[in-house]
This record gives C-alpha cells, sequence and structure tokens, in this order.
C-alpha cells in the first residue's frame, strides 16, 4: 500500500492511478489525517501530492517531521516537495519567480530517482516558492530556470522529490521517476495486477456476502455490469441481477445485456419490461428536468417491485436477500470525502431512496478502483469489449436526447439513427478518439427538404461528437468529412422521417455535451 496524501490540489488521483499503473495499489488520504493514523495503515511508502498554496501561507498544511523519521519511504511532489524540504531544515525561498507550465529540467547527477534521464528534458512545474538549499544528507540531483534545487534524494533514509510534477502526461519521464521512488528508493514490487484485484474482489464480495443472497440492479452501463459480474463470479447463483428495459437505450443494448449476463455470465437475470409504464409516464412532457424526475421515480419504482418480489421468492425458501451491489467508483468515494459514512450518503443518492421496509446492506466492489480499472477488470472477467469500452450514456439514455416528446415514433427514428452514426464511427476505427457521441433528435422541428421527386417535411438530427477527459468541459469531436458525409447519407436514405443532419461545434462551456 502506498498512500497519496493529498495536499488538496486536483493531482492527488492523477498520482494514487499512476501508481497503480505501476502496479503498486495506492490509496489516498487527507492531509488533515494525523501521522499516527497514517503509519497506522502500515504503507510501504508515502507520497506527498502537490498543492495550491505556497509553504508561507497563513494556514498552510504543513508536515509532521515525526513521518519522515518513523522510516517510511517518501516521496514529495511539488509543494509535497518543498513542504518536506522545508520540515528537514531545507531552504525554502519566498523568490516570487514563479514557474508554470512546459520548462526544461537539467539533471546534474542521476542518482537512484533519475536513472537513465537525459541531462536536459521537459516537465511541467506550476510553483511560485523556490527550494535552494537541500536538507542536509540529500544530494541535489536537477535543476530548472526558476528552481535551483528541483529534485533531491536521500537514499539512506528512503526519502526523495521533485519540484515538478511527474503524474502529468507532458512531463517527460514521469512515470520513469515515479517507479524509480517506488522500486528503487521504497522497494515496492509491482503486484496489482488485474489478477490479484480480481481475486482481492473475490475474496473481500465472499468474506462479506457469506451464504446470504444479493441483488444488482443493471443499467447497460460499464460500471454495473461490471460489478455485477464481480459478485457473480465470488457468490454464484446468490446473485439475481434486474435490468429495467424502459425502451430508452440505444439498439441492441438492452438485448446485449440479457445476452451477455445470461450467455456470457451466467448470471440470473430478472428482465422487467417496463417500456409502457415508462412512456405512459412520460407522455406530453417536454421539460428536461421534469423528464429526469420521471424516470428517476419510474426507476425506483419497477425496482423496488422486483427487488421486493426477489426477496419473497427467497423468503419462500427460507433464505433473505441482505445486500445490494452499487457500482460506486473510487473518485466518488475520495470527492465524496473518504470516510465509511460519506459512503453511504453517496451510495444511498444513488440508489434513490428505496423505502425503508427494504433493508440492503450495501456491497460496492469497485469503491477502490478507478474507471480505467473497471474496464480492464470487466476485461478480465470475460465481458464482451463492446460492452467494457462503452462510451458514457446517460441513466435517463435517449429520451433526454428527443428534444421534443419521447413517444415510441421518436425513440424508434432517434435509434436508428444513433444506430448508423455509431457504426459507421466504430468502422472508420475512431471509437476510442472521442468521449461521447450524442445523437439528438430535434423532434419539435422541421423543415423542407426534397428526395426523390417530392417535398418532404421532415425532422432535423444533431451529430455532437465530443472529446473530453472528465466530461466536466469537452471540445466538439473534428470528425473527418468523409465519415461525416457517410454518416448523413446513411441516415436521410434509410431513416425516412430525417432530411437533415446537421453537426454541433460548440465546446463546454458553454454547450452542455447533451442537449436536455
Ligand atoms: P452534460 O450534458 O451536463 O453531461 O455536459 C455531462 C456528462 O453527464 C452525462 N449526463 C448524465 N448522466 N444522468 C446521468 O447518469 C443524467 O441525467 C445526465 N445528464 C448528463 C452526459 O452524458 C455526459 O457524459
Amino acid at each position: 500500500l502506498v498512500l497519496v496524501v493529498d495536499f488538496g490540489a486536483q493531482y492527488a488521483q492523477l498520482i494514487a492511478r499512476r501508481v497503480r499503473e505501476a502496479r503498486v495499489y495506492s490509496e489516498i488520504v487527507p492531509h488533515t489525517m494525523p501521522v499516527e493514523q497514517i503509519l497506522a495503515k502500515r504503507p510501504k511508502a508515502v507520497i506527498l501530492s502537490g498543492g495550491p498554496q505556497s509553504v508561507y501561507a497563513e494556514g498552510a498544511p504543513q508536515i509532521d517531521r515525526s513521518l519522515f523519521e518513523a522510516g517510511v519511504p517518501t516521496f514529495g511532489i511539488c509543494y509535497g516537495f518543498m513542504a518536506m524540504a522545508q520540515a528537514l531544515g531545507g531552504n525554502v525561498a519566498l523568490t516570487g519567480n514563479s514557474e508554470f507550465g512546459r520548462t526544461t529540467v537539467t539533471v546534474k547527477d542521476n542518482g537512484k530517482l533519475l536513472a537513465g534521464l537525459p541531462t536536459n528534458h521537459t516537465v511541467w512545474m506550476s510553483h511560485g516558492d523556490e527550494v535552494i538549499g537541500a536538507p542536509e544528507g540529500f544530494d541535489v540531483l536537477a535543476s530548472s530556470p526558476r528552481a535551483t534545487v528541483a529534485a533531491f534524494e536521500n537514499v539512506d533514509s528512503k526519502l526523495a522529490g521533485v519540484q515538478w510534477h511527474p503524474e502529468v502526461l507532458h512531463t517527460e519521464h514521469g512515470q520513469k521517476v515515479l517507479e524509480h521512488f517506488l522500486y528503487d528508493l521504497a522497494g515496492c514490487r509491482p503486484t496489482w495486477t488485474m489478477v490479484n484485484i480480481v481475486d482481492e474482489a473475490v475474496h473481500d464480495i465472499q468474506a462479506k456476502i457469506g451464504g446470504k443472497r444479493v441483488v444488482c440492479a443493471l443499467s447497460g452501463g460499464v460500471d454495473s455490469a461490471v460489478a455485477g459480474a464481480l459478485v457473480q463470479r465470488a457468490v454464484g447463483n446468490q446473485l439475481t441481477c434486474v435490468f429495467v428495459d424502459g425502451g430508452l437505450l440505444r439498439k441492441g443494448e438492452a438485448e446485449q445485456v440479457e445476452r451477455d449476463f445470461v450467455a456470457a455470465m451466467g448470471v440470473e437475470l430478472v428482465v422487467v419490461d417496463a417500456v409502457d409504464q415508462f412512456l405512459d409516464a412520460l407522455k406530453g412532457v417536454e421539460d428536461p428536468e421534469q423528464k429526469r424526475k420521471i424516470i428517476g421515480r419510474e426507476f425506483i419504482r419497477t425496482f423496488e417491485q422486483a427487488a421486493r418480489e426477489i426477496v419473497e421468492k427467497a423468503g419462500a425458501d427460507g433464505e433473505a436477500v441482505e445486500f445490494l451491489v452499487q457500482g460506486t467508483l473510487y473518485p466518488d468515494v475520495v470527492e465524496s470525502g473518504g470516510g465509511e459514512g460519506a459512503a453511504v450518503i453517496k451510495s444511498h443518492h444513488n440508489v434513490g431512496g428505496l423505502p425503508d421496509d427494504l433493508q440492503f446492506a450495501l456491497v460496492e466492489p469497485l469503491r477502490w478502483l478507478f474507471k480505467d480499472e473497471v474496464r480492464r477488470v470487466g476485461e478480465q472477467l470475460g465481458l464482451p469489449p463492446e460492452m467494457v469500452w462503452r462510451h458514457p450514456f446517460p441513466g435517463p439514455g435517449l429520451a433526454i436526447r428527443i428534444v421534443g416528446e419521447v413517444n415510441r415514433d421518436n425513440l424508434d427514428i432517434l435509434r436508428e439513427a444513433d444506430a448508423i452514426a455509431r457504426e459507421e464511427v466504430t468502422a472508420a476505427g475512431l471509437d476510442s478518439e472521442i468521449w461521447q457521441f450524442p445523437v439528438v433528435l430535434l423532434a419539435g422541428v422541421r423543415s423542407v427538404g426534397v428526395q426523390g421527386d417530392g417535398r418532404t417535411y421532415g425532422h432535423p438530427i444533431v451529430l455532437r461528437p465530443v472529446t473530453s477527459e472528465d466530461a466536466m468541459t469537452a471540445d466538439w469531436g473534428r470528425l473527418p468529412y468523409d465519415l461525416l458525409e457517410r454518416i448523413s447519407t446513411r441516415i436521410t436514405n434509410e431513416v425516412r422521417q430525417i432530411n437533415r443532419v446537421v453537426v454541433d461545434v460548440t465546446s463546454k462551456p458553454p454547450g452542455t455535451i447533451e442537449w436536455e
């Protein structure tokens, strides 16, 4: 276990991911955690992350010297590097010489940390203060135009640090530096492999659930699929999955959930056909937020009913259903405060208020995993790639991609157009280049066209390919013209009601990814 101490910048999660990419398990802890608690977790190493402040700022988080005296190998990054220098008696100056973004560091002594790195290479910096003197016993390894001491190490006490951000993509050899610290200074071994992750998760689930029964709601998305598959691997037919089909998924997805879970995974699956119920509830509704509310409510109602039947059926066999699977991921856990209590709030929020007499304890097999790890676990468990590598898809589904009323006709039109767009992007090999590709039907808009010899009066379809890293911001995806042309020609030829295809070239902000 490597602990990443979060000093409040956005980099802690990235550092934790990079450590795991080096196949060493890592967790994030807040900088407010007392040193005794950190040590009680028996970390093999500690990494101090960057932070937004100056070490001299009022209330700037300090590091308790006792951490360094405890003999745990520690690596400081950016703020963590300066805080370490300061705590150990080095000299940190408020020079006012800030350095942001790309810069070149010059390696004077490779030492262990920078072994094999070229004398000059590009790194990403973001700092105001400057370390001008390393603590006693430390070797200075590198400098940059505005950081006299940009890297140091003390091999005997297994302490090291860099001023730059090795975790970001723009830093050359960043992963190497992290690995040198982890393997060569801290003596970590690369044991966090997919096989071990799955084994460990399976073991934990078994320990938690024992011989009890468990239910899982599948959405068609990656997280619930992988969570369900893991629990299935752990406790087999003690698991019952529920898939609520509200008629809002894309072409082929509902069938795929059934196929993959029953055939590929051997999961016991209850499919609830709630299409009529959802569409009745959505009749005449055009407001996006109202659509979301209705869908959430209908989902809970249907799931609750299905869960109740499963509970009763198990009860008749003398068993109790005590657990509910949730696909909570590690970033949710970290962002909601990290502790056990925080997770419950989040999960409760996710389930969206099951009634009190349906009391389930939660099983969250993904709560220690990042999204990319979830996908790799999915592959390891044998889920098909189409499912594992699926683009994010909103819970309310196609309902928020129809501007106007959600009814069968509009859903059919959108599903056909969407399937064509997806097919062509896949055929062009561009799936991994784009983050998400909503196809939006403007059901309330009509325009005049001409097809064959006749005048048409049809609907426009909007193509909304976007690139993004986290959906918080996004850019419009530059799809090649010939691909756009193929999609346009096929949609207007194959989907009778569509006579116009337009491309959305708005970034986020100001636009959102979805139209509703
Ligand atoms: P926006 O449209 O806000 O979307 O830029 C950001 C990301 O969130 C997804 N999204 C949703 N996901 N329920 C969900 O589960 C929703 O109501 C919802 N609305 C948007 C969207 O697909 C994108 O990935």
